[in-house]
């Protein structure tokens, strides 16, 4: 039986080869999505991947959300929590709204989505959490006080959950990745962003493939011995 995989934010960006990396490794993918409803339909129907609409920074509806998942496809064995904002402003300038926005949709929806399918992965035995941290939850980043903070804490997030899965065939690990090729890293100044090219060893901007597939290993059988662990890939700008 073919596992049943969600892909938060699933549709677009490092979500978008996400979702396609974990369908041709053979899983039933279910992308989510909050806003944009012709990019989707259009990912759907290029890929033929169903995509499920709601806003996984509201409890209730990551709720009902995944009940129509596990109606339409299957129990969730793999939860890939990807969805994510940016509202980069300095602190001295931020408003509350930039802040609390941020830390809803990137932090919040952490517990909202993870908690809705915990109970299952445990109940059946096994389970693989996904978190998508960033460079700039590792290092801090001006501008991102919100986005850092949030990213940040998937770890410590991630480092419980672990533990506490362990004994239930669940693993639970972050992947870290620095910029990469997406609409979010083309929204940064283009000044700026050239100067964030030449701190990257590797010398460019990383793929969302490159991504993908590290996803797609720590969703497999062979790494259930992973877990709690936060793999770091960013072309070398910043080593842990
Ligand atoms: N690396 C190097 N220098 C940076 C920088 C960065 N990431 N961000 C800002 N700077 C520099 C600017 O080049 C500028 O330098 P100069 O004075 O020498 O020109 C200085 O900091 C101030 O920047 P601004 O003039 O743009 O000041 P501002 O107040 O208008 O805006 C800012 C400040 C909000 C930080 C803006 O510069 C910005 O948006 N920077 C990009 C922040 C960033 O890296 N965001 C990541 C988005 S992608 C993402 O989040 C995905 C992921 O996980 C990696």
């Amino acid at each position: 039986m073919a596992r049943v995989a969600v892909v938060t934010g699933g549709s677009r960006g490092i979500g978008e080869a996400i979702s396609k990396g974990l369908k041709a490794a053979g899983y039933k993918v279910a992308a989510t999505y909050h806003g944009n409803d012709e990019a989707a339909q259009k990912f759907k129907a290029e890929t033929g991947i169903e995509v499920f609409k709601w806003d996984v920074g509201k409890y209730e509806d990551c709720k009902a959300g995944i009940a129509t998942v596990e109606a339409a496809l299957g129990p969730v064995d793999v939860l890939v929590n990807n969805a994510g904002i940016t509202r980069d402003v300095m602190l001295h300038k931020m408003t509350p709204e930039q802040w609390h926005a941020v830390i809803q949709t990137n932090l919040d929806s952490l517990f909202f989505m993870t908690r809705c399918v915990i109970e299952g992965m445990r109940n059946r035995g096994f389970g693989r959490v996904i978190t998508i941290g960033s460079i700039n939850g590792q290092k801090g980043q001006m501008g991102q006080t919100n986005y850092s903070a949030a990213k940040s804490a998937t770890i410590g997030f991630t480092k419980a959950l672990a533990q506490e899965g362990a004994s239930k065939g669940i693993t639970a690990n972050v992947i870290a990745p620095g910029y990469i090729a997406t609409d979010m890293v083309r929204a940064v100044p283009e000044n700026v962003l050239q100067k964030i090219v030449g701190q990257i060893p590797v010398g460019r901007l990383g793929e969302s493939d490159e991504i993908a597939r590290a996803v797609v290993f720590l969703a497999s059988d062979q790494a259930g011995f992973i877990t709690g662990s936060t793999l770091t890939i960013n072309g070398g700008q910043y080593m842990t």
